[in-house]
């Protein structure tokens, strides 16, 4: 059964996205990373949520700006009525337990990637998520999205599973302990 990941590059204070959901403070740090390269070749589905959609279709048109291929769910309450030639994911106006159901049998034995850190705090309250691969780039940024933001969240334990430096990036990957 696949394990659920949730990549995710941040800021050294703390935050996913710039204001406005800039990403492109990511793009400048993303191609050196071999640990990229290794979550894009074993993630096999991924699960995301419609803000994230829009700021791929927006930003980089593609998955990891157009470097993996694969089966990935949308999440939203209403699908768009305009859809752009690179989305070949499925909309699922079903919730987080139905997109992470279909994402797991796509994804076989590879990994459920999830981005952005909204599904990763719904998946987390559901007792989904199993791995974290955080990566921490070489910026300040000030303001913008929190890389975790659930105040009144139960403590949720964590096992350190390595440290390492990939390019610019310092890669921090856990187990989370259910
Ligand atoms: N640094 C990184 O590694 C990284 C990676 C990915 C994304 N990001 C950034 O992180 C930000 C993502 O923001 P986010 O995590 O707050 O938002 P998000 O999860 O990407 O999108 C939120 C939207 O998803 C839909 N949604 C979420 N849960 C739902 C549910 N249970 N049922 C139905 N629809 C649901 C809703 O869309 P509707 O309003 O359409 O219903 C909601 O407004 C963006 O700026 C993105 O660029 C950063």
């Amino acid at each position: 059964m696949a394990k659920v990941r949730w990549h995710v590059i941040t800021s050294v204070d703390g935050f996913i996205a710039a204001p406005g959901d800039d990403m492109r403070w990511i793009f400048e740090v993303f191609g050196e990373s071999a640990t990229v390269d290794h979550v894009i070749e074993t993630t096999g589905a991924i699960v995301m949520g419609r803000r994230t959609y829009e700021v791929e279709d927006r930003d980089r048109p593609g998955i990891y700006g157009g470097a993996w291929n694969g089966p990935y769910f949308v999440v939203t309450h209403t699908v768009p009525t305009s859809i752009p030639p690179w989305m070949t994911g499925t909309f699922v106006t079903t919730g987080i337990e139905d997109a992470v159901t279909r994402a797991k049998a796509a994804a076989g034995d590879s990994y459920v990637g999830l981005l952005g850190g909204n599904m990763a705090q719904q998946c987390l309250a559901a007792g989904h998520l199993d791995e974290l691969v955080v990566q921490i780039a070489p910026v300040l940024l000030g303001d913008g999205i929190r890389f975790f933001d659930m105040p009144g969240v139960a403590k949720i334990k964590l096992e350190k599973r390595s440290v390492r430096e990939s390019g610019k990036l310092t890669d921090l990957h856990f187990n989370v302990l259910k």
